[in-house]
């Protein structure tokens, strides 16, 4: 996931309310991004056998995921405190990142172990995971992909996802890295539903590409993916009342 830039919501003329919306689930899907690359750019850290202590305590990944989404929005820091859905949601997060983090310091830290398995995707889903815990009424976050490319059951796109990945994502004329977003149904709601699209950069490739069906690191097959293609989404659902 190290490859991947941060989302940069376009201009947008919506209504007032759904900008609002829209601002939020962009700015959920940045914060996740940002906390994941975090992960992406201490890979051999992590993967590092011959050290104990990694430094990558949940207090130090909260504060690089931070100053990563900062960075991203033009340097203004997110209002974790505030009662607005957008801060609740926002803080939600963060705190599942912290809290990923600290259930994983002993994985993390163990010597004389390589591969830990505590790869950015895995990561991310924990996050998704946990923030569905707290917020699940209000919003979720997940990490999906075409059908075929599924690793994970639990990442598995519903019927919305999978139509919008076929018919607007994956359309021919799809402008590259655009978002799609839509007033659709969720778990059975109302709801507004954004997808963010995630391309294979080159350092996906040794997981998600090719030779087809070889093992990766992880122990999952390989996908025979090729550099640029759709390898996935980020799905943001906000729940109406
Ligand atoms: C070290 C190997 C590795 C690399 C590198 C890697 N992935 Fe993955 N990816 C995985 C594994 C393992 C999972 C399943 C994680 C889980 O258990 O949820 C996964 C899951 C995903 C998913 C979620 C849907 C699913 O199949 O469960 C997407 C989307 C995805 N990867 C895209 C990418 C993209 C894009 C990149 C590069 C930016 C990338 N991956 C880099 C190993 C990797």
């Amino acid at each position: 996931m190290c490859g991947l830039s941060l989302v940069v919501p376009p201009s947008s003329v919506l209504a007032d309310e759904t900008v609002s919306e829209y601002d939020i689930a962009i700015d959920l899907a940045t914060m996740l991004q940002s906390a994941r690359s975090i992960i992406g750019g201490n890979q051999d850290l992590i993967n590092d056998p011959t050290l104990g202590d990694k430094g990558l305590s949940a207090a130090v990944v909260r504060e690089r995921a931070l100053e990563k989404f900062s960075a991203a929005k033009g340097g203004a820091m997110p209002d974790l405190s505030g009662d607005s859905l957008k801060s609740r949601l926002l803080k939600a997060q963060v705190d599942a990142i912290s809290k990923v983090m600290t259930e994983h310091q002993e994985t993390i830290n163990q010597p004389g172990i390589a591969f830990k398995g505590f790869v950015p995707a895995v990561f991310a889903r924990l996050v998704n995971e946990e923030f569905k815990r707290t917020m699940g009424e209000e919003a979720e976050v997940k990490v999906t992909a075409p059908p075929e490319l599924i690793r994970n059951r639990k990442a598995r796109p519903d019927e919305w996802e999978v139509e919008a990945i076929r018919n607007k994502l994956s359309a021919p004329d799809w402008e590259k890295g655009a978002i799609f977003s839509a007033e659709a149904t969720g778990n059975g709601r109302p709801a507004f539903r954004v997808l963010v699209p995630e391309y294979y950069s080159q350092g996906c490739l040794a997981c998600h590409g090719s030779p087809k069906g070889e093992l990766d690191i992880t122990g999952y097959p390989k996908e025979g993916g090729n550099l640029g293609d759709l390898g996935g989404v980020i799905s943001v659902t906000l729940f109406r009342k």
